[in-house]
């Protein structure tokens, strides 16, 4: 990747002056979480070519091979509660989903919380990770890592299912470019999301949705949960209906899609 090509593609946004490069570093969610600690602005991004430990969700690993994907991480501070700040991962899942489809034709949904999925395998991850000052936001790093020329052999080492750009299409992408569409995509939404939009998103995100009217199965703090999934609602949590005909509310999960005919579980964990 090239760092000049990028900041100058992303001409006066506000992330253009604040990318920090580095070509092989243990996290890019570390960094940028140091640096937020440090008292450093909103607006700095943080890019890898490597990660030598990348963090995944719920402590998991994730796996960042050189020279082959996209590593970011955002460092934001908007005048938010922290009870909703889950509004910031959709933007960036809504964000990348689009810039991915605008760059290279992929048409990815999204997986509740925040994973980007081709045909049930997952393409991209979103780690957000927050830091509250009483009930408000103080600072918030969100942390994309998108699979864009990882070759398809090399992804068998995964536990589950992956997909990449070139997995999907046959061809190489530019990295630079989907970054640049990303960014200015999610700048875009960030401020208008500032001047108090945030019904649109709720539509986007309920649209591309791939969860919604599925028979799903979620791992919530230690407990499944089976049953239809309705809507995500403001908080961005699921609603589900229990096989027992109510409605519950899931904040935080896991989950897997229950395939018709098959009585077993899909892919898409
Ligand atoms: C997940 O699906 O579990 C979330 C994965 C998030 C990975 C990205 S890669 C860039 C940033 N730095 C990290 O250490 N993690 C996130």
């Amino acid at each position: 990747m090239q760092p000049d090509r990028i900041r100058e593609k992303l001409g006066r946004s506000l992330f253009a002056g604040r990318i920090l490069f580095r070509r092989s570093l243990d996290s890019t969610n570390a960094l940028a979480g140091d640096l937020a600690a440090g008292g450093a602005p909103e607006g700095a991004c943080v890019l890898a070519e490597e990660q030598t430990g990348g963090r995944g969700r719920r402590g998991r690993i994730w796996l960042s091979p050189a020279y082959a994907n996209l590593y970011i991480s955002l460092l934001l501070r908007p005048a938010l509660e922290a009870d909703r700040a889950f509004v910031l991962t959709m933007l960036l899942a809504l964000a990348a989903r689009e810039g991915v489809e605008q760059a290279t034709g992929v048409r990815a949904g999204i997986k509740w919380p925040n994973d980007l999925y081709v045909e049930g395998k997952k393409l991209a991850g979103i780690l957000t990770e927050l830091t509250a000052k009483g009930k408000d936001v103080e600072y918030v790093i969100l942390g994309l890592g998108l699979n864009v020329n990882w070759a398809p052999g090399r992804m068998g080492d995964l536990d589950r299912p992956a997909t990449s750009i070139l997995a999907e299409t046959g061809v190489p992408a530019d990295r630079g470019d989907l970054l640049v569409r990303i960014l200015t995509l999610f700048e875009d939404s960030y401020l208008r999301l500032k001047a108090g939009e945030v019904d649109p998103f709720y539509r986007q995100w309920n649209e591309h949705c791939l969860v919604l009217g599925r028979e799903v199965e979620i791992e919530s703090q230690g407990e499944k949960i089976c049953g239809t999934a309705l809507r995500i609602d403001r908080d961005g949590a699921l609603i589900l209906r229990d096989p027992q005909g109510g409605e519950q509310r899931i904040l935080h999960g896991d989950v897997s899609l229950r395939y018709e005919g098959t009585g077993g579980k899909g892919t898409a964990s």
